[in-house]
Parts: C-alpha cells; sequence; structure tokens
C-alpha cells in the first residue's frame, strides 16, 4: 500500500503516523526512563510530558557527557523563507526551556541559502525573512550573551571549511538514497546537506575542543542529521544528539501549520482581529447543532482548537484535562472555547510583539562572528 504521508525537510504532507515515521527514520522513542532522566535538571517542559517531543538520538549520550561537566552546544535554525508563524515558534520555545535547564551556549542558523535553493525566492528575499524571522527568536529570550546567530551567506567563510569536510564523505548515491534527489536537481541542493550539519560541529572548530552538541527540532529534519551524524566519526568529530518534535497543527485541522494556508495560520505580527477571525474559522471537534453537542459532546481529539491549548496555550495539566472532560460531556460549545483560545494567543502575542521591537536593540550583539544584518 502506498505511504499515506510524506515527511522530508521540503515536504510534510497527509497524516502522519508518527510512531511509524519514528520507526522508518530509525530514532528512538523519548521513553519514561528518559523522560525520569530529564526531570533531575529541572521541571520537565509540557512538550515532553505531552508527548510533543517523542523522539531522539543519542539524547542519553549528551546526558552522561554533560553529567561529567561537559557542556553540549544547543543547535537549531530556521529556513526563511516567509513570515514566522506559531509553528516555527514550538521547537524555538522548546529550545529556550533547554538553554535555561542546561546553561549553554546555542547556534541559531538561519538557511537562506537553502530557501534561494529550493523556493522562487531571491536572496534579497531569504535575507529579509532572515531578519524578521531573527526578531521571533530573539524575542522568545534566549540569552544574547550564549546565543550566535547564523545567516548562512553571512557566514559562509566559517561555515565552509566544515561543510566542504562534510561533504566530502558523503557520495551522490548516499544523497539520492536519502534525499531522492533526480538529474533535474540543482546542484546547490544536493550539497545542501553539508551545510545544516557544518554547525554541529562548528563547536568544536570554535570551542578548540569536542564539543558535544543537541538539535531539538522538528522530525521532519531527522534526514540531514541522520547525514551529519553518519560522517561525524571519520571527521573526528562528536556525533550531534537530536530530540524531534511533531509538527504543529494547522488551525484547519492538517496536520501541519503551513504558510501556504494564510487563513489557517496565525502569524507572530497579526492583529488581535486577525486571529480572533482565523480563530472563529477553525476546524473543531463539534457536532453540527448546539441541541447534538449538548446530548452527544464533541471530540477534542480532532479539534485544532484543543490541540493549539494542548501544545502551546495551556500548560497547566489539569485545566487542559478539564477542557477535554467538558467538551465530551457537551458542557461546552465550540465558540466558547475558541473565545478563549483567541483571548490567549492575543494576550502571548501582544507580549511577544513588544519583545519582538526589543530584540532589535540586540540583534547585532547576536550576529556570529559578528556580521552586520
Ligand atoms: N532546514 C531548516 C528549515 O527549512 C532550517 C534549519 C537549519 C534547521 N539548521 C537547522 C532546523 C537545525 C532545525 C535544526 O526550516
Amino acid at each position: 500500500m502506498a505511504d499515506e504521508f510524506t515527511v522530508t525537510p521540503w515536504e510534510v504532507t497527509g497524516d502522519i503516523d508518527y510512531d511509524l515515521l519514528q520507526k522508518k527514520f530509525g530514532t528512538t522513542p523519548l521513553d519514561d526512563a528518559l523522560v525520569q532522566r530529564l526531570s533531575k535538571y529541572g521541571e520537565v517542559h509540557p512538550m515532553i510530558r505531552r508527548g510533543i517531543f517523542y523522539s531522539h538520538r543519542d539524547l542519553n549520550v549528551v546526558l552522561d557527557q554533560y553529567d561529567k561537566g561537559n557542556k553540549f552546544i544547543l543547535y537549531t535554525g530556521r529556513g526563511p523563507s516567509g513570515n514566522t508563524h506559531l509553528g516555527h515558534m514550538m521547537p524555538w520555545i522548546f529550545n529556550k526551556w533547554v538553554q535555561d535547564t542546561f546553561d549553554v551556549p546555542m547556534y541559531f542558523q538561519m538557511t537562506d541559502d537553502e530557501k534561494f535553493l529550493f523556493k522562487d525566492l531571491t536572496l534579497h528575499d531569504t535575507g529579509n525573512m532572515a531578519y524578521e524571522n531573527a526578531l521571533d527568536f530573539i524575542a522568545l529570550g534566549f540569552d544574547p550573551e550564549k546565543t550566535k546567530i547564523i545567516v548562512d551567506t553571512k557566514c559562509m567563510h566559517k561555515l565552509y571549511p566544515v561543510a566542504l569536510k562534510v561533504a566530502k564523505k558523503i557520495t551522490f548515491s548516499t544523497a539520492k538514497a536519502i534525499f531522492g534527489f533526480e538529474n533535474s536537481t540543482n546542484i546547490g541542493q544536493i550539497f545542501f546537506t553539508a551545510i545544516q550539519a557544518a554547525p554541529a560541529f562548528l563547536g568544536t572548530e570554535e570551542y578548540g575542543k569536542q564539543m558535544p552538541c543537541l538539535i531539538p527540532c522538528g522530525i521532519d529534519q531527522d534526514p540531514h542529521f541522520r547525514a551529519c551524524r553518519d560522517v561525524a566519526p571519520g571527521l573526528n568529530y562528536p556525533k550531534p544528539a537530536t530530540m524531534y518534535c511533531k509538527m504543529f497543527p494547522g488551525l484547519s485541522g492538517a496536520d501541519k501549520m503551513s504558510s501556504s494556508d494564510e487563513n489557517a495560520t496565525i502569524y507572530t505580527t497579526d492583529t488581535p482581529k486577525a486571529v480572533k477571525k482565523k480563530v472563529g474559522r477553525a476546524f473543531t471537534g463539534g457536532k453540527s447543532t448546539v441541541e447534538e453537542q449538548r446530548a452527544e459532546g464533541g471530540n477534542p481529539e480532532v479539534c485544532a482548537v484543543f490541540k493549539y491549548n494542548y501544545c502551546m496555550f495551556e500548560k497547566d495539566d489539569k485545566k487542559l484535562e478539564e477542557m477535554a472532560q467538558k467538551c465530551r460531556n457537551g458542557e461546552i460549545l465550540c465558540g466558547e472555547c475558541k473565545m478563549c483560545l483567541t483571548e490567549k494567543i492575543n494576550v502571548f502575542l501582544e507580549e511577544h510583539q513588544a519583545k519582538r521591537e526589543e530584540a532589535k536593540d540586540v540583534i547585532d550583539s547576536m550576529a556570529f562572528d559578528g556580521f552586520k544584518w
């Protein structure tokens, strides 16, 4: 039977079976024992408790190193192809928790080159987007002293020597097997994975010692890091560890929030009115009439409004369970839930937008190797 979903770094479609995906990619479940272990460092983030960050590679190895006093460097990234939406922020919020909990340095890679190569965008477009997206990243409160932003086309002098070493170890047939390239693929795309691998090893170069690396990100990025991990031992770099999250859902009920569906996507710069309108149209697990819903209840499992609370906006497990229960009992109707979520998102965005303005004052200081934005 044909797959009903596709997950690659460039395409996420269909109804994703996350357990199956994990098996296909060969990543490891973030099991109870590991969650238990994480709880020793601080209160475990709701995204772990709720199985949003659900899979990993070698997390235990970086923790072993950490326990011996060897800090890891945190690494995640963003392909600047458009405005930031809530889905992009979910893994960043998690990264901020990791930085706070473990007090570690961080690289944030912005792959303007990737989006130029893979999309119909100019380098001017992707460069502008990198700046705008970086403001959102900084607004989440990453430590400006410890966090460096890498914009690929501006930092190539540092990335290229590392990327070259990586590229020399990856054959075309391996790249094809991992990413499914064809004869018509432009050669920049084929090389690109070496660029995304580079920040995972950059810590070792910059600090002049074996520097473990932890990469929390969407599971769609795993193909890159599989390739990256395979070449690490041959280059005498530590294999980076990864932590993977599920995709952030769209308001339409789709598995992934996507800019191609503007009305089902909440951008960080949206006005309260826009948010109200978008949430108002969200896909829910409600019934077609009030009477029916009062009698039979709704289904929070499929409801986008509930998913938003689950992923990001209701941190209290008890309140979340109450919400689900009331929905199933027919005690609350969709309109009420939508109003509640609109309010929470707007409170979040109001604060975020203020911090996003303040980010303009520190963005220069966070440029890796002092590049000019
Ligand atoms: N390829 C990623 C994207 O399109 C951007 C990226 C670069 C990234 N380095 C990363 C994402 C490391 C996660 C982790 O969004």
